[in-house]
């Protein structure tokens, strides 16, 4: 069986690097024991030099690695506040996160700058996980009838963040499915929802590449994901992990969710 994916973002969390250590020391204390998991945890920056080691340290037992949760298109340069592909790739990154609707909503990302950062991190090696994602549950026309905008949006945003991606690429883009009404909210989507989203995006996939790329693309749920509700999402035929948030940084939360994927 493949193993699930399960990727900690941890967000603009927690508030000092030794909190930092102490979750993820707790997290990884067990992890030995988790099968069937593929782990990255995607700190802030500033916590890469302390726990970059830690990662590196337990990846010969476990399949864990570091992710980021952004970076710049450009290699260098005058950007300031920005990182660039090279930084990640010195403290050992091999995920990044690209298109997270926090960055689109609040930072003002667009389309354009997230089709840059994918075509980036790919030539420079880093595996791009592009969060998509509709920003309201429910919408309705002038006339009061229900508007599908999940298939809409998510169509779009891939459409627009892979264009000109070399087709031989593609594959190795992990995409994550994060309604954004469902993030932070405690309102996770109902699980076949998001499988049928997950079967909508290999329909897209595959209109760019192939069938067996499209089946073999690594998709994400994310969006109040919790020790309750992962098995659910999980157990879906076509959906490969999950992209977790508020729960990644409860260790018992997180640790009780690793230990449920691993029973899978
Ligand atoms: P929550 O799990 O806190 O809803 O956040 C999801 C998310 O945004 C992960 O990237």
């Amino acid at each position: 069986m493949q193993k699930r994916l399960i990727v900690a973002n941890w967000k603009m969390n927690p508030q000092t690097s030794t909190e930092a250590k102490e979750l993820l020391v707790s997290v990884l204390s067990d992890a030995s024991d988790f099968k069937n998991i593929e782990l990255v945890i995607c700190p802030p920056f500033v916590y890469f030099s302390s726990i970059s080691a830690m990662i590196y340290d337990l990846s010969s037992k476990f399949q864990v690695s570091l992710g980021a949760q952004n970076m710049h298109w450009e290699q260098k340069g005058a950007f300031t506040g920005e990182i660039s592909a090279q930084m990640l790739k010195e403290f050992g990154v091999e995920y990044v996160v690209e298109g997270h609707s926090e960055r689109r909503w609040i930072m003002g990302e667009t389309d354009e700058m997230i089709n840059k950062k994918i075509k980036t991190a790919l030539k420079s090696g880093l595996i791009p996980i592009l969060a998509v994602g509709e920003k309201e549950r429910n919408n309705f026309d002038s006339s009061g009838r229900h508007i599908n905008t999940a298939d809409d949006v998510v169509i779009d945003q891939l459409t627009r963040a892979l264009d000109g991606v070399p087709v031989s690429k593609i594959k190795d883009v992990v995409i994550a499915y994060e309604p954004v009404w469902a993030i932070g909210t405690g309102l996770a989507d109902n699980p076949d929802d998001a499988l049928s989203v997950s079967l909508l995006i290999r329909k897209v996939i595959s209109k760019m590449t192939d069938d067996k790329t499209a089946r073999a693309i690594k998709i994400l749920y994310g969006g109040s994901v919790n020790s309750k509700n992962i098995a659910e999402f999980l157990k879906q035929d076509g959906i490969d992990g999950a992209l977790v948030g508020g729960a990644s940084i409860d260790k018992d939360e997180f640790t009780r969710i690793l230990e449920i994927v691993s029973s899978l």
